[in-house]
This record gives structure tokens, sequence and C-alpha cells, in this order.
């Protein structure tokens, strides 16, 4: 079985990275199920595809964190001939102190940006196993390297995406079913608008598209990498997380993080 005889499964498809990993899969010939709560977009996105006569894109209106959502998306793939690919890409943010924010909505990030991506592996990854190969793409970000003062969730969050994909990706070792972690910093997407509504922002110099973030990652997952970190400086950060005391990396993070994300006048906590 070669990974683009399958349908590529991708979460949060209706902007942003995933709507450009399902474009680009689609235009390279690879049919893909695109998985989002904003239908139209997901219309949208479909009828291009089929403007350009490029590989068909299915659209499908699902919130990932519902009840039974693995099983769903798993049996739309299977109607429409068996996944090859698994992008799990959904997900969002919130700036801000952790005491000021609501504890509903911390404890949905944790529900999408981690409970759901174990969720669509647990139904999908046995049918990869099963086919004999296939590719799990699972967006983590920078922010899994080092904890992140001033949206503590969405570190935290993404630091357990990047160790359980790792994980993931040894377990499945000579299954044919790669597992990658891409690890972009900043990309220019509507999540911003989602973590800090309303908050201006200055756009670093080193964002850098969704388009670019997308290529990277699928080329990423084509090889097998299993962490992938976008552009020379993210990389060179993600080192530094590495090397440097925690004690000091949490610190360096409290100071300059939100600076380096365009939020300067951020808060951070009490000791921000
Ligand atoms: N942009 C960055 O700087 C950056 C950096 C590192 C990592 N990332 C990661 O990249 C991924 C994509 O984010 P993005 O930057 O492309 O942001 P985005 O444009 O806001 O896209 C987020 C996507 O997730 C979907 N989504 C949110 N909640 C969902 C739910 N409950 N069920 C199904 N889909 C849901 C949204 O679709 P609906 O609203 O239609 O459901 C949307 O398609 C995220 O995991 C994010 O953490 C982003």
């Amino acid at each position: 079985m070669t990974t683009t005889s399958g349908i590529a499964i991708v979460t949060g498809a209706s902007s942003g990275i995933g709507a450009e990993i399902a474009r680009q899969l689609s235009a390279r010939g690879q049919p893909v199920l695109a998985i989002g709560r904003r239908a139209h977009r997901l219309e949208e996105l479909s009828a291009r595809a089929r403007a350009a006569s490029h590989a068909p894109i299915h659209p499908l209106e699902l919130d990932v964190t519902a009840e039974g959502a693995g099983v769903l998306v798993r049996d739309r793939a299977r109607e429409l001939g068996g996944a090859a690919w698994l992008v799990n890409n959904a997900g969002t943010t919130r700036f801000g102190p952790f005491l000021e924010g609501d504890p509903a909505e911390q404890a949905m990030l944790v529900r999408l940006n981690c409970e759901s991506v174990v969720a669509l592996c647990a139904a999908i990854v046995p049918d990869l196993v099963t086919r004999g190969g296939g590719r799990v793409l699972n967006v983590a970000s920078l922010a899994a390297f080092q904890p992140t003062p001033g949206h503590a969730v969405y570190g935290a969050t993404k630091a357990f995406v990047l160790s359980f994909s790792e994980s993931l990706a040894v377990e499945l070792d000579r299954t044919g079913v790669t597992v990658t972690a891409l690890c972009p910093g900043p990309v220019t997407t509507e999540i911003f608008d989602a973590g800090a509504p309303g908050v201006p922002r200055k756009k670093p110099p080193f964002e850098i598209s969704a388009e670019e973030c997308a290529a990277y990652g699928i080329a990423a997952a084509d090889r097998g990498d299993v962490v992938a970190v976008p552009t020379a400086l993210s990389k060179a950060t993600a080192q530094l997380s590495r090397v440097l005391p925690r004690a000091v990396i949490r610190r360096l993070s409290a100071r300059i993080g939100l600076s380096i994300l365009g939020y300067g006048g951020l808060p951070r906590g009490a000791r921000g």
C-alpha cells in the first residue's frame, strides 16, 4: 500500500495550517476528508479543489472533541476507501495569566489539543497498521519545548502532543506507519484572533505563512521525520530549550515569550 492511495484525514481543515495541508495534499492527488465545525469553509475548500481538478476534498462538519468523534471519522474514512494519512491539526490557544482565564475554556483546550489527538489516533492508527502503512502528522508547536508563562495551558498541551507523538513513533517502528510532530513557531493564521480577541499584535518578522508551514510538515511526514521544526531560528530555539537549565528556560520564556509572538503588552501573571 502506498501512502498516497488512501484518504488523508485532516482535522481543523477550515482555516490556517489545516486548510493548507488539505489543499496541498489534494493538489498532489490525495483525496482528503476535511474536518472542522465551520461547514461553509470546508465546502469552499472542496469547491476550489473541484474547480482546479484536484483530488476530491470531502467535507465533514464535526467537533472533534465530541463523544464518539474518533469512531465517526474512522467509519467515514472507511466509506471513502480507507485512511492513509491522519493529520491531527485542529487546535486553539488562549493568552493571558492562568488565574485570569475561564476554567471551562482551559478544560476545552486540553480536550481539543490533547484528548482529541489521542482519540483520533486510537480510532485511525489500527487501520493504518492493518493496511501496512500510513502517515500520522500531529501539529504540535515550538511551544512544546519549553513552559509558556502567559499561555500556560497551551504550551503544556503541545508538550503533550510532542511527547505522545515521539512515543507512538517508536511503538509503530516496523509497521510502515510513521508519526511526525510538526513544531512550528509563529504562523500567520486566525489562531491569534481566537487566542487573544481584540488584543493588538505586532506580527514578528520571522513569522511564516500557513502555506510554508503546511509544505514543510507534509515533506517531513513524507520522509517519516519524527520531529519537524520549520526554520533555522525555530530549530535553534528548540535546541536551546534542550540544553539550558529548566530554571533559565522558564524565566527566559516568561520574559520574552509573549513579545516574540507580538504581544509585548500582555500580562504573564503576577510575577510576569
Ligand atoms: N499559527 C501558529 O502560530 C501556530 C504555531 C504552532 C502551532 N500551531 C498549531 O497549528 C494548528 C492549527 O492552527 P492554526 O494556526 O492553523 O489556527 P486556525 O486558523 O485558528 O485553525 C484552527 C483549526 O482548528 C479547527 N478547530 C478548532 N476547534 C475545533 C473543534 N472543536 N473541532 C474541530 N475542529 C476544530 C478550526 O475549525 P472550526 O473553527 O471550523 O472548527 C480551524 O480549522 C493548531 O493545533 C495550533 O496549535 C499554530
